[in-house]
């Protein structure tokens, strides 16, 4: 049987688990690969680390080039994460001839062009099933199931770290604890703000938008809002109006506009989104002919992230030889991205206002004037010696640029107390008003 021999570059949360599968399923993966697959050595930081189980049969290296530069290496599977020294790595190792395995959406999101052009140059190959929603197969299901279909829109969680903190939150767990929980697990990136921030999920929403519509976005371009402004009374409010919030990972064509952005945004509890619970994912893709689809699953963890970077071992052992592989690049359009102000959305907003007459008038003369009009109103009880009370508005759909100038002039206003907090509705509900 043909022999294939791995370097891996990273053997943390993901590696450590890519190595515990591979180890202890040799037999029938070779079957399915049609080779023997061997982990031949591992780049980490430190070699003197403690590693168990699998991981700690695994001889390592601090030098890069053991395993870039080695004869005895055919595949690089890249578990290491950031931008550099790992966008520099993947390059040299696709140079040198050798297939890539990739869980990396960062280097993916911010150089996918780069990329696509040496996997070509060098008649080479990468893989990246990893990369977007850990082990739920999106990746392979857009390039292969749904290529026959145009797609029209993609609303994703993308993010489990998030999604499990806000989870815990809703169960009245405070943020700081909830996080370090998710970083225990091996959930979070080794810098949480890039979960926190919602960049993690711009960089997957970017690696989808490219795949999907074949438009290359820099995820720079993508307007992205993460969960950090949330507090637990914006998450009891949406319990109380039958919403959960989630991070939401948006793209829509709109006539030969995409509409792109990351956001929290309230999810009726009926929609299936709000369904997707702790540390899963899940994208629903509306495409023109099959309709709407949903792909759900774990999405982050050691196991479920090195179950897709195996399957993407097995394709690459499958297709050794094969020139340029799952290019990045497959297709081309001539979508634009639409302005952020454009896209609509109907609004929860939050104010915390003085308990007094004309304070409610005020704010709707202002919503008024801007086009933005009002779907509910609910004032929270007062509390002693006329503190601040909370009022909380639902609007109807309205532009994101119309909302935006309203409450910047809502924010001039002297019957204000603090920020306000302002989230919009994917799907509203009928909502009754009260007072
Ligand atoms: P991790 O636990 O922090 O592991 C990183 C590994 O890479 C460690 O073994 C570390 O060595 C090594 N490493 C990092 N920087 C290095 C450098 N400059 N030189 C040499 N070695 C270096 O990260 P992870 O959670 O496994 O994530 C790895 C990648 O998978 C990231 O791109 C991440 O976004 C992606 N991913 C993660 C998950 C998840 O749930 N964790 C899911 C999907 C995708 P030491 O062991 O010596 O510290
Ligand atoms: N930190 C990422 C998450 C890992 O929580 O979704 C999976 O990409």
């Amino acid at each position: 049987m043909k022999k294939l021999r791995v370097g891996m570059l990273g053997l943390g949360t993901v590696g450590k688990s890519v190595a515990e599968i591979l180890i202890q399923n040799q037999s029938w993966i070779a079957g399915r690969a049609g080779a023997s697959i061997q982990i031949v050595r591992a780049l980490v930081r430190q070699t003197r680390k403690r590693r168990e189980g699998a991981a700690s049969k695994i001889p390592t290296t601090t030098n890069a080039q053991d395993i870039l530069d080695a004869d005895d290496i055919d595949i690089v599977i890249e578990v290491m994460g950031g931008h550099e020294p790992a966008y520099g790595y993947i390059t040299q190792a696709l140079k040198r001839g050798k297939a890539v395995v990739t869980a990396n959406k960062a280097v993916l999101a911010a150089h996918g062009l780069e990329i696509a052009k040496v996997v070509q140059q060098h008649h080479a190959a990468i893989y990246y099933e990893a990369a977007v929603a850990g082990g739920v197969p999106i990746i392979r299901t857009l390039r292969h199931s749904l290529i026959s279909d145009r797609i029209q829109r993609i609303r994703g969680i993308l993010n489990g770290t998030t999604n499990f903190i806000l989870g815990l939150m809703e169960k009245g767990e405070g943020y700081d604890t909830a996080l370090r929980q998710a970083q225990k697990e091996g959930y979070a990136e080794a810098d949480p703000t890039l979960d926190i921030s919602g960049a993690d999920a711009r960089d997957k929403l970017a690696i989808l938008i490219q795949l999907a519509f074949g438009l290359d976005v820099h995820p720079s371009e993508i307007p992205t809002e993460g969960i950090g402004s949330l507090t637990p009374e914006v998450l009891a409010d949406a319990r109380q109006l039958g919403y959960r919030v989630k991070l939401l990972a948006i793209a829509k064509r709109v006539g030969n506009k995409l509409e792109a952005r990351v956001q929290p945004a309230f999810v009726p509890f009926e929609h299936h989104l709000s369904a997707v619970l702790d540390i899963e994912n899940a994208i629903s893709v509306d495409s023109e002919a099959l309709g709407t689809t949903l792909y759900v699953g774990p999405g982050a963890g050691g196991m479920p992230t090195a179950s897709a970077v195996i399957s993407d071992l097995i394709e690459a052992a499958q297709q050794q030889g094969v020139k340029n592989a799952m290019s990045l690049r497959s297709q081309r359009t001539a979508l634009k991205l639409a302005k952020p102000e454009a896209a609509i959305s109907a609004f929860y907003v939050r104010f915390l206002v003085e308990d007094r007459p004309g304070v409610l008038a005020a704010i709707t003369r202002i919503l008024a004037s801007n086009n933005v009009s009002l779907a509910a109103v609910l004032q929270h009880e007062r509390g002693l010696d006329d503190e601040p009370v909370a009022l909380v508005i639902l609007t109807h759909p309205t532009t994101h640029g119309a909302m935006s100038k309203a409450l910047n002039k809502i924010k001039q206003l002297p019957i204000l107390h603090g920020g306000l907090s302002v989230v919009p509705i994917e799907e509203q509900r009928v909502t009754k008003v009260e007072s």
